[in-house]
């Protein structure tokens, strides 16, 4: 696997691949990779001929006091990873690399509608990074095809809908969250929890499941069901920014004719900032 630091040398590669005829694939991380990023490493393999992951802790899309700084870098076991996984280049530029103007005074990409409510009202300016450096990685590899996790669910809905609104001529896959045997929900971020807050972590995915299933059980009063998993978590010990009930396309809250569900949770156990999600069917579960 070959690594680039730079854009230039990066596109002069691909473009040999593209003069080929040869498929890209995009796996867009912010590294310290994870069985999660690989399995999407796996799913984006399968459609294309070759595979780009990119590794870039995007300051822009962290807010003040948030972790940027202590975010977890490791590139050279990252590097091992991928390579054993068939990965064929590895895009690792720098924060100058990337924003040679600096980061004051930045061309943006805001995605109106889907970037405000859940994590972007408990991150304000998150979304608006994340949809500007995954359209600058659009540009710079120009793939055929790129690949995103549901485990970041308004994330990938946020891109999906970036990349349909400035006709980015791709496509875009969702991988299915990889999750611990407890449940919880493989993350760069785990490694923060103290082992007591480890344990109870995969409480927020059990959370969704009993709320999951009391929807497939008939019960539709979802701004109930919201409050009273909220009580579940705080009662464990977690301090949660949100649990909501959405359309799963327009992450407006559920009503009782939404057919497609999501139900998203953020919530904080000491220092730790977890999001996880789940989805219901209602067409096709009756
Ligand atoms: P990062 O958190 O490194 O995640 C990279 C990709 O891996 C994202 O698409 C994310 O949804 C996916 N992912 C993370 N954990 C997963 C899991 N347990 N199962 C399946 N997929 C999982 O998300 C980002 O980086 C950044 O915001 C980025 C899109 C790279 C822009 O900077």
């Amino acid at each position: 696997m070959d690594t680039y630091h730079e854009r230039a040398a990066l596109r002069s590669r691909l473009q040999g691949a593209r003069a080929q005829g040869l498929r890209i694939g995009l796996l867009p991380t912010m590294g310290n990779l994870h069985t999660g990023h690989i399995a999407l490493l796996e799913d984006l393999r399968q459609a294309c001929d070759i595979s780009v992951c990119s590794i870039f802790v995007n300051p822009t899309q962290f807010g003040a006091g948030e972790d940027f700084d202590r975010y977890p870098r490791t590139l050279p076991q990252d590097q091992e990873q991928l390579a054993a996984a068939g990965c064929d280049l590895l895009f690792a530029p720098s924060v100058a690399e990337m924003y040679p103007h600096g980061l004051t005074a930045l061309t943006t990409v805001t995605v109106q509608g889907l970037q405000e409510g859940l994590c972007g009202a408990h991150r304000p300016g998150h979304f608006q990074g994340v949809a500007s450096v995954v359209c600058k990685l659009f540009n710079i590899v120009q793939p055929d095809v790129a690949i995103f996790g549901e485990k970041d669910y308004q994330q990938l809905a946020v891109l999906r809908r970036m990349s349909q609104d400035l006709d980015f001529p791709l496509r875009i896959l969702a991988g299915a969250t990889r999750r611990a045997e407890d449940g919880l929900a493989l993350s760069s971020r785990n490694q923060y929890l103290r082992p007591d807050e480890r344990q109870r972590a995969p409480m927020l995915y059990r959370t969704l499941q009993q709320m999951r299933d009391a929807i497939l059980s008939g019960i539709d009063d979802y701004r109930m069901l919201e409050s009273s998993a909220t009580g579940l978590l705080e009662k464990s010990g977690f301090r949660t920014d949100y649990f909501s009930i959405v359309d799963a396309d327009s992450l407006e809250p559920a009503g009782t004719q939404t057919q497609h569900l999501t139900l998203l949770v953020a919530a904080r156990l000491g220092e730790t900032r977890l999001i996880d999600n789940i989805s219901v069917n209602l067409a096709a579960a009756r």
